[in-house]
């Protein structure tokens, strides 16, 4: 399968901050997707990163200053192309001058002239990120419609920890692939709302080295916690087995095994949630006794497993639900003689009492392990809309719409 998805005009800008080196990974992953990248960075920038290790992997020229290459009139002519800039890694230095509108280098000039989404990715140590002088800019920026991610928390250059860390370029990539699926995919709408999402497969053990698990790889899960992460909500992102996946920025994760720690998690966790999401696929049985011992092969054949009926989490978290809190439920359908696709999810948002369901149709590659998804969002108060196919972000984003526009 083929990782070209669209050729678009993208201006990568990279401040002069350590995390420089992560912005060519992301740089890979722009042209991987078959993108057409020109990469402007600042002079502190070069610092980090050298011009050739741009030029080689962007295969375009680089150029940090307006008095280059001036009959072409870059400092003009690359905002008003671009389809998207990202800026990553985005320093305290380049977000305040990107607030005040200067135009002292090609990145900022370009920013002047750019009218395509912005997406600017802050990478600081804490103090200077938390600085009221930083929150002043950030805020006015986002005021503009300009994307300014959440850093991740975890640890910074030499021995600091917290609020600062570049999120991994995969989570960029992925944010900035919606960004092109969708402009305005990314408000601050959740800003002061709590959500718990759930994600993955829950596995459920037989003996000491086997299980019983699922497909899923936990991507709609994952896009949902980033999305509402970077709408503004805090988020507890509540995830099974999952692929290999990196964990969202700026979003508290709670990791359990079978059915039932995910249970137990999820109806501690949704007592203050404004909004809770069960996009986790729960098995429906479990062994019904866990063997002490790994089961041997025996002369007398296979042994009998039986199964005991894992409770539904998400009718348990309906028949809990405070008032005012939405509760959203997915539902992987496939069609059959009594019904299609769509029919087996309006029955099955009414069995379960949600606010909300996504039905996608599955089977045939469709959705489970792959990056892309779309299906239908049903509503409880009579809403069915259609969720055209894109990324899992993009999915995410049209539910949060819902979640937003409901939760008021
Ligand atoms: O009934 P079905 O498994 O198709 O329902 C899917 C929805 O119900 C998903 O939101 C899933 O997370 C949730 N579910 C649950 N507990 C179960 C089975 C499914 O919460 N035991």
């Amino acid at each position: 399968m083929s990782l070209v998805t669209d050729r678009r005009r993208v201006v990568l800008g990279v401040a002069g901050g350590i995390a420089a080196y992560k912005a060519c990974e992301l740089l890979r992953r722009l042209t991987e997707s078959g993108h057409q990248v020109r990469v402007i960075p600042t002079e502190s920038a070069l610092n980090f990163v050298g011009a050739a290790t741009f030029e080689a992997l962007s295969g375009q020229p680089v150029h940090t200053g307006v008095f280059t290459d001036v009959p072409e009139v870059a400092h003009v002519r690359l905002g008003q192309q671009a389809e998207l800039v990202v800026i990553a890694p985005a320093t305290a230095d380049l977000l305040a001058r990107a607030a005040h509108g200067r135009a002292d280098d090609l990145l900022t000039a370009t920013l002047l002239t750019a009218r395509c989404p912005v997406l600017l990715v802050p990478a600081m140590h804490t103090e200077m990120w938390l600085h009221p002088a930083t929150r002043d800019n950030v805020a006015l920026l986002r005021s503009r419609g300009i994307v300014v991610l959440e850093p991740a928390a975890g640890r910074l250059t030499g021995v600091d920890t917290g609020p600062g860390r570049l999120p991994e370029p995969v989570e960029i990539a992925e944010l900035a692939r919606l960004l092109l699926e969708r402009p305005d995919a990314l408000p601050q709408d959740l800003a002061g709302r709590r959500v718990v999402v759930s994600a993955g497969g829950t596995r459920e053990p037989l003996d000491p080295v086997r299980f019983l698990g699922n497909r899923s790889s936990g991507r709609q899960g994952y896009a949902l916690a980033r999305v509402a992460a970077q709408r503004g909500a805090q988020v507890t992102l509540v995830s099974a087995h999952t692929a290999d996946l990196v964990p969202p920025a700026s979003v508290r994760m709670v990791t359990v095994g079978t059915a039932a720690e995910l249970r137990e998690v999820m109806v501690a966790e949704s007592k203050q949630a404004d909004a809770v999401v069960m996009a986790a696929a729960v098995a429906d049985f479990r062994p019904e006794s866990l063997v002490g011992h790994k089961i041997k092969k025996t002369e007398s054949g296979p042994p009998t497993i039986t199964l005991a009926t894992n409770p539904d989490i998400l009718v348990e978290l309906v028949g809990l639900r405070p008032g005012g809190q939405l509760v959203v439920g997915f539902a992987a359908e496939t069609g059959d003689e009594s019904g299609d696709v769509l029919h087996h999810g309006r029955a099955k948002l009414a069995r379960k009492g949600c606010d909300l369901l996504v039905v996608n149709a599955v089977g045939d590659g469709v959705a489970f392990e792959q990056p892309d998804n779309g299906g239908w969002l049903l509503a409880a108060d009579g809403g069915e809309t259609e969720l055209a196919n894109g990324s899992k972000a993009l999915l995410a984003s049209r539910v949060w719409d819902a979640v937003a526009a409901r939760l008021g």
